[in-house]
């Protein structure tokens, strides 16, 4: 999922910007005046910044931690701020969070750049609530569930595998090399086993370029990254009706997503169509990968930074390794749900790296909150990575401590997957593929990483510094170096 801001918005020339701002204040301001005037209520504390551009300069400049910690240290765990042209109300709590995301989650839409509607595709079930969104989720959870994902193993595993030995002896950009790994296996989990080659290697090309162009300038001129993008989200269009064709020839029989989408009703009766389909797997495949990639990535990091933990997790990884003959048997299923220090690092790495910083809902009418009012049209923002490293909830939050998971969490303080009808579908599958890499990885390699630093980039996700460069160096099964010849 993307959860960051349209980037773009800011190369938007500056007048422009200024025009968007000052409408859009002055119709915000004439609303929560209006409605505030009726309720009594006011607004959360906070800044609103400067007039038409708010905080959205402070919002670029400085860390984003830094930016959320010292407003919800000022205005305490609901503010309000005024980013590109949106009013805003940030909330920090568990209660508040599960107030916009579950108990009231129907007075909270979804809401996203229309550039990001365009290049997904608007029938992607992210961007809708009510009706259509729960029958939508309904077929793509089912797809996901543990017992759906359980047939996934064998060739997760054989992925990883491949992946790891091309690894051996050389120094690699860990989040790329991860970001091929999520997008193979979530091409794996729509469309089995059976892609052609030759199709696979078609939509790949085509979704390295959406995905190059989703986070830039909406600007369609030829040449430009978004326009070339639209061409290559047009052309998978394209590729995906060619797919459902040839499996309507042969009778569609297969279990896997695009199976489940394309025997399922859309309403009235009728089938989904062929655009609803298309639109719910580029969804879902970018909902996959550059998340699953990022966590993948800060394991990675946190088992290399912290020494003892990989060694605890090594002797746990080697006592499954050798109950199955040195590796000759493949990883089973049950082996995959039975590794509970594995489990606890898989936790504690999502809470520490908080992948989703947080997300946005629009409130669709005027809302009251805790005496305070949230006027209709404002965003909303649960802020997950404020509550994941908050004292109150876990103890010393900056230090990496899978113990802290031995019990469970407060209720609705660890939201890596979100909360509620919208959250992650995908989260079975997705600590499926860390469990898994981490058996291999920890069992025949050893890793070292190249210009360690403890710096974070956001492209939007939290990545450590330039993706991780690292090298892999293949170990025999007594701990040894395989020396290449
Ligand atoms: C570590 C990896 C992942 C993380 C941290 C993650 C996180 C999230 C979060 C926080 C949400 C809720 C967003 C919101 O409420 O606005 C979400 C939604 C979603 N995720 Fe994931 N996700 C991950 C992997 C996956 C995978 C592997 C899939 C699919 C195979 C997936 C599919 C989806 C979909 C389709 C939604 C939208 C659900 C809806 O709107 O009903 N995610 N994810």
């Amino acid at each position: 999922m993307s959860h960051g801001f349209p980037l773009s918005v800011f190369f938007l020339p500056f007048w422009l910007l200024v025009f968007f701002s000052l409408v859009v204040f002055l119709l915000v301001g004439r609303q929560k005046r209006r409605s505030g005037r009726e309720a009594g209520l006011l607004v959360p504390p906070g800044s609103m910044g400067l007039p038409w551009i708010g905080e959205t300069h402070q919002f670029y400049s400085e860390d984003p931690n830094v930016f959320f910690a010292s407003r919800q240290k000022r205005y305490g765990e609901i503010f309000k701020t005024h980013l590109l042209g949106c009013p805003c109300v940030m909330l920090a709590s568990p209660e508040a969070a599960r107030f916009v995301l579950v108990t009231q989650a129907h007075l909270f839409k979804p809401t996203y750049p229309k550039s990001k509607e365009t290049m997904i595709g608007p029938w992607a079930l992210f961007f809708h609530q009510g009706e259509y969104h729960s029958r939508l989720r309904k077929l793509v959870q089912g797809s996901l569930t543990p017992e759906a994902i359980r047939r996934l193993v064998p060739d997760i595993d054989t992925t990883v595998v491949s992946m790891l030995e091309s690894w051996d002896g050389r120094s690699i950009t860990t989040f790329h090399e991860m970001k091929k790994l999520s997008f193979d296996i979530g091409i794996l989990t729509i469309f089995g086993r059976g892609m052609e080659e030759q199709c696979k290697e078609e939509l790949k090309k085509n979704y390295y370029i959406v995905d190059k162009g989703y986070n830039s300038l909406p600007n369609r001129l030829p040449g430009t990254l978004y326009s070339k993008a639209i061409v290559a989200r047009k052309r998978i269009g394209e590729i995906l009706r060619r797919v459902m064709k040839e499996r309507r020839r042969r009778g569609n029989i297969d279990k896997d997503l695009l199976g489940v989408l394309m025997g399922s009703l859309g309403g009235k009766g009728n089938l989904l169509s062929e655009d609803q389909i298309a639109d719910n797997i580029i969804g879902v495949l970018f909902a996959a990968q550059d998340t699953t990639a990022s966590a993948l990535t800060w394991i990675l990091k946190y088992l290399h930074d912290n020494r003892k933990v990989l060694e605890a997790v090594k002797a746990e990884q080697m006592s499954i390794y050798r109950s199955n003959e040195g590796g000759a048997n493949s990883l089973t299923w049950a082996q995959t749900r039975s590794m509970p220090l594995t489990q606890r690092v898989i936790l504690e790495s999502l809470r520490m790296a908080s992948i989703i910083s947080f997300t946005f809902r629009e409130a669709v009418a005027d809302v009251q909150y805790k005496g305070y009012l949230i006027p209709k049209g404002w965003k909303v923002m649960p802020l997950f990575r404020n509550i994941h490293h908050n004292p109150e909830f876990f103890h010393d939050p900056e230090i990496f401590d899978a113990s802290r998971f031995t019990a469970s969490p407060k209720p609705n303080t660890f939201l890596p997957f979100g909360n509620g009808v919208h959250a992650c579908p995908g989260n079975e599958l997705a600590k499926l593929e860390m469990v898994i890499l981490i058996h291999h990885l920890v069992t025949k390699y050893r890793w070292e990483i190249l210009g360690s630093s403890n710096e974070t980039e956001y492209g939007p996700f939290p990545i450590p510094k330039r993706g991780l460069p690292a090298r892999f160096f293949k170990i025999s099964s007594h701990g040894d170096e395989h020396h290449r010849t």
